[in-house]
């Protein structure tokens, strides 16, 4: 399977959503990130489930559903009902992880974790399994528009390691800063998804960037 891009709608303009939820249809992108903020868990607020209802109603791929919010078993179903296919919570705001992937599942979704730049691959080695997707968060979450962390690399290659001992069909995802300057040297690293926000949507020509993406031009 070649790599995966997901626009993160965070860095579309609001104000003209449908357009850019349509040039994400029309274009090589595969999945819609979507960034759901609380501003406990991170010192920032998004949107909530009206917006990705909206989103939904028009988005003909994939939604990607990013959750840094605190204790998200809350709102499970919530976002099922509102359009998530996968829902991806983190590590570091789950105090029973594996109860709330088994609840996400039960829902019918795909089941992600993502973990913080401080947080190492090591604590997922009894849930891995259980996941179809892990995002390693290659800034510190909550904004977009942030430099790429370095350490990101080797965390790729623990994930890969753990994830071809145990057999999980995990897929890795990288989220933060991901650009035409590391974008290659990720999906290398063993990255299958690769969300873009800035990148794509402060481009000149945002079709045209997910289509190099798409093709690691660089
Ligand atoms: C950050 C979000 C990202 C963000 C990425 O907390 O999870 O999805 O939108 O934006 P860029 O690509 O601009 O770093
Ligand atoms: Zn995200």
């Amino acid at each position: 399977m070649s790599h995966l891009i997901a626009p993160s709608v965070l860095a579309a303009d609001f104000a003209n959503l449908q357009r850019d939820i349509e040039m994400i249809n029309a274009s090589e992108a595969d999945w819609f990130h979507i960034d759901v903020m609380d501003g406990v868990f991170v010192p920032n607020i998004s949107f909530g489930m009206p917006v990705i209802s909206a989103i939904k109603k028009h988005a003909k791929k994939l939604m990607d559903v990013h959750l840094m919010i605190v204790d998200p078993d809350r709102f499970i179903k919530d976002f099922k009902k509102a359009g998530a296919d996968l829902l991806t919570v983190h590590y570091e705001a789950c105090k029973h992880l594996h109860r709330t992937v088994q609840a996400i599942k039960q829902e019918g979704m795909q089941a992600g974790v993502s973990l913080n730049p401080h947080t190492p691959i090591a604590v997922l080695e009894d849930i891995i399994k259980d996941l179809d997707l892990v995002l390693i968060m290659s800034v510190n979450p909550g904004f977009g528009g942030q430099s790429f962390i370095d350490n990101t690399y080797k965390k790729i290659s623990q994930l890969k390691e753990m994830i071809e001992k145990t057999g999980s069909n995990a897929l890795i995802e990288i989220d933060g800063g991901v650009n035409d300057k590391n974008a290659k040297k990720l999906v290398a690293a063993g990255a299958k998804v690769l969300v873009a926000g800035s990148f794509v949507f402060k481009s000149d020509d945002p079709t045209r960037t997910i289509h190099e993406l798409k093709l690691l031009k660089y």
